[in-house]
């Protein structure tokens, strides 16, 4: 990948290049869902930010955004999850989330996360792939969900 490539930790004047992304694969404008989600995350008085976004020449290419939890939900152990992984998809397959995703795990590590969770569709074969890829196995927590009638 011709360029200058950067990782660094997620800022809200990101926003605008996530929502381009996002767009571009999921071919729906969720920059609602991105606005407040990213206003959760870089809220320091909340959490620490663990998110990253990775630049190329400048611009935000890929982004990784996850949370720290320390021992709540009932679960004891420090945990994090990953909420939302994506590469744009003019340069997917060149190592980019794998890259991601190293970091994010390199600074979970550093913050003395135990385990590190993330939800896939069932049918989002390529996702799960590329966990599996990255030794990510089925949990022993289940997904339950209620529908409203
Ligand atoms: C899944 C996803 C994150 C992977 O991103 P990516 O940057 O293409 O991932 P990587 O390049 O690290 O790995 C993907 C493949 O490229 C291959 N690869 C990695 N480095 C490579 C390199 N330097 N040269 C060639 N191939 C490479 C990997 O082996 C991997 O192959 P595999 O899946 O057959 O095992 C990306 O496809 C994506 O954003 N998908 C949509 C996810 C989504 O729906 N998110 C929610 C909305 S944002």
């Amino acid at each position: 990948m011709a360029g200058e490539r950067i990782m660094r930790v997620l800022k809200k004047g990101d926003l605008e290049g996530i929502v381009a992304i996002d767009t571009r694969i999921t071919n729906q404008n969720r920059r609602e869902y991105y606005a407040r989600k990213i206003d959760t995350i870089t809220d320091p008085e909340r959490s620490i930010n663990t998110s990253i976004v990775a630049e190329l020449d400048g611009k935000v290419v890929g982004f990784i955004m996850g949370d720290v939890y320390f021992g709540e939900f009932g679960i004891p152990e420090t945990s994090a999850t990953i909420d939302t992984l994506g590469v744009d998809p003019s340069i997917q397959n060149k190592g980019l989330a794998s890259e991601l995703l190293d970091q994010f795990m390199m600074n979970m590590k550093a913050a003395g996360v135990n385990k590190v969770y993330t939800l896939v569709n069932w049918d989002d074969f390529a996702l799960e792939k590329f966990f599996s890829r990255h030794k990510f196995v089925p949990s022993k927590r289940i997904n339950l969900e209620f529908q409203m009638p």
